[in-house]
């Protein structure tokens, strides 16, 4: 969505997920939807959606969501599913109730496995998705791998020189840097996504991922003091980031 697009109170409230265009009529009766400091009493006129609504708009005296173009980074905890329909916990529970209801609909940039921890981007933005994950953008992402038995010390040349095949895949991969980190861990940067991609290459040179996690992704870094289930909305710097 461009800054300078416009629409109806009403309409954008709904779409944010905050009730039918009915409801937000009758919010706004109520004096609980305000914007600039006063209370709306038009929620048929148009509004320039941008990042600057959340300062302005406040509703029931919280600051409004980030309106649609949105893009966040969740730390993803252990255990939980990216996906907006599977048994279990999901991440989008993490998220406040009422971005399920929203249109268009977040969705996870690519994908963390259940076991997998870290950081993980989120958008309702589909051209900046298919951005990230594009293979030309070629956006690099980092894991800190714990492994189940020690490092041979092989595994910087041969993830660096590329050329493995792994088990089923036509393609062979793109070079990847790993810097080892103890004796069974170390840090792998991948610019690429494959499924399972991190477990199956340790495991095309015989080892075992016990725990992975991702720290990285572009030049943005998941904060040391962002505990797991916690996230944040990325600024135009922070989106910058991720393609720096
Ligand atoms: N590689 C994996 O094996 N799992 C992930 O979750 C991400 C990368």
């Amino acid at each position: 969505m461009t800054k300078a697009q416009t629409m109806r109170i009403d309409r954008l409230l709904a779409n944010m997920g905050y009730g039918s265009r009915r409801d937000i009529e009758r919010m706004a009766e109520a004096k609980r939807v305000i914007l600039d400091g006063r209370p709306i009493d038009d929620v048929s006129a148009r509004i320039a959606v941008g990042p600057d609504l959340p300062a302005r708009m406040f509703i029931d005296r919280e600051r409004l969501d980030p309106p649609p173009g949105l893009i966040i980074a969740l730390h993803k905890p252990l255990g939980v599913t990216c996906s907006h329909r599977e048994a279990g916990a999901l991440v989008f529970d993490l998220l406040p109730p009422r971005w399920r209801k929203r249109d268009p609909v977040i969705s996870a940039v690519g994908r963390l496995d259940k076991d997998t921890s870290g950081l993980l981007l989120l958008t309702d933005d589909g051209p900046l998705l298919h951005r990230i994950i594009a293979p030309k953008s070629r956006v690099a992402k980092r894991y800190r791998v714990d492994l189940a038995r020690p490092l041979t010390g092989e595994e910087t040349a041969l993830f660096g020189a590329g050329g493995i095949k792994l088990h089923g895949d036509e393609k062979p991969l793109l070079p990847a840097e790993f810097e080892p980190l103890a004796q069974a861990s170390g840090l792998l940067t991948l610019h690429e996504g494959r499924y399972h991609q991190v477990r199956r290459m340790f495991a095309a040179i015989g080892n075992h991922v016990e725990a992975l996690h991702r720290d990285q992704i572009g030049a943005l870094r998941l904060p040391q003091d962002l505990t797991a289930g916690q996230w944040w909305a990325l600024d135009e710097a922070g989106i910058a980031l991720i393609f720096a």
